[in-house]
């Protein structure tokens, strides 16, 4: 007998598409926080500081000039124009203003690119561990994330490997440094290999940047730079992490054709563009002085020096991370299991984090730890981890 389908059901494709864990584990803090608990909050992933003040006044100098109203779905000229001159400056890569994109952050330029590229039955290879939704971005296009441990393919070669996890249904590689979660920034070799393996294999790269100004070791490569990669990378930017702006919901991407007519379809048919002010406001955000970001960066140097040691000194091995905010420490010590090691963290200690196996089962035996805090906050978790192991 056939049992009869309810008609109020959700569309199949969504049924792989989780809803995040790290939700979960900031509603934990919210409750112990109520209860008058003091947290440690090292599970975030956003910037000490506030939005610059002048950034701010740009978005409330627009709304008071009325730019309240419909803005081209692709971004303002004057922002694309503006984005232009930094691609070509910071990042190597020479687009025109039709090649760039306003998105609503970085989040929305990696949905329209995943949506742009893959068909039902596609594999995308991941590094891993890896920024969690990158998994439910894939699956919710109806493809199959394949993930490439990172160590491994460090370990024994960057090309061996993917081609080892790679499929005949590969159909484009996820390409994030610096990475969240472990803070590990690519070298320009691993990118070339990368780049290589692409063009070899005629796969599509989809690159994450939401980190680029966040490196303390060595240096940050844009894939797309690389001869032969600009024309089949998606590259995606955000305003979230360099410029404090989370909250607003600001980034970009940059794209050849056949690339950027599917891109300015998903943003027209999702969002219909990004806020009219917001757009005035990321203007401003890119006059900000290059010093400036290089202080910001010492700011967090400090603060991952400090973390990284507070956690070597406790026996929480972890290598020192050369970008992001993020250490990714071995937490066995604690527990095998991350999950649990991050409940008895939180409940003995009072430290919030993130279980390392929410990144994928390669984070597994590790707890990510945000050091996007202030040195104090540091300073209390650190301390809270010596009463711990005391
Ligand atoms: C690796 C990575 N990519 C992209 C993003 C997107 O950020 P947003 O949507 O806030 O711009 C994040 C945010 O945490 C991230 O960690």
């Amino acid at each position: 007998m056939t049992t009869k389908q309810s008609g109020l059901r959700l569309a199949k494709r969504l049924d792989e598409v989780g809803f995040s864990d790290i939700v979960q584990i900031r509603n934990k803090v919210m409750e112990l926080r109520a209860e008058g608990v003091d947290v440690h909050a090292l599970h975030g992933g956003e910037p000490f500081f506030e939005t610059p003040p002048d950034i701010k006044y740009a978005a409330i100098q627009a709304l008071v000039e009325n730019q309240t109203h419909y803005a081209p779905s692709s971004g303002l000229l004057p922002l694309r124009k503006v984005l232009v001159e930094k691609l070509a400056r910071k990042n190597g890569l020479h687009v025109s203003t039709d090649e760039v994109i306003a998105t609503v952050g970085g989040s929305q330029g990696l949905y329209a690119a995943f949506q742009s590229v893959l068909d039902p039955g596609d594999d995308v290879l991941v590094f891993s561990p890896y920024w969690t939704p990158i998994a439910d971005l894939i699956t919710g296009a109806q493809a199959r994330p394949l993930r490439v441990p990172t160590s491994t393919a460090r370990r024994n070669g960057i090309r061996n490997t993917l081609e080892q996890f790679s499929t005949p249904q590969t159909r484009a590689i996820y390409y994030n440094t610096p990475q969240n979660p472990s803070g590990l920034v690519f070298t320009r070799a691993e990118a070339e290999e990368v780049a290589a393996f692409a063009m070899e294999r005629d796969l599509i790269v989809i690159a994450d940047e939401a980190y680029e100004d966040l490196v303390y070791d060595g240096e940050h490569v844009s894939i797309a730079s690389l001869p032969g990669m600009a024309e089949r990378t998606i590259t995606c930017f955000t305003f979230s992490k360099t410029y404090a702006m989370t909250g607003w919901r600001a980034g970009y991407a940059a794209a050849q054709e056949p690339f950027m007519t599917a891109l300015r379809k998903i943003v027209l048919y999702s969002t219909n563009g990004v806020t009219t002010f917001v757009q005035h406001a990321m203007i401003q955000a890119l006059k900000t002085p290059e010093a400036e970001i290089a202080a910001l960066r010492e700011e967090y140097r400090k603060r991952r020096d400090l973390l990284v040691s507070g956690l070597n000194e406790v026996g929480l091995d972890c290598a020192s991370p050369a970008g992001a905010f993020y250490a990714f420490p071995n937490a066995e010590k604690i527990h095998k299991e991350s999950r649990t090691a991050a409940k008895m963290l939180l409940e003995k200690a009072h430290i919030a984090t993130i279980p390392g196996s929410v990144f994928g089962a390669q984070g597994e035996g590790h707890l990510r730890f945000g050091y996007a805090i202030t040195l104090e906050e540091i300073e209390g978790c650190v301390e809270a981890l010596r009463r711990f192991f005391s």
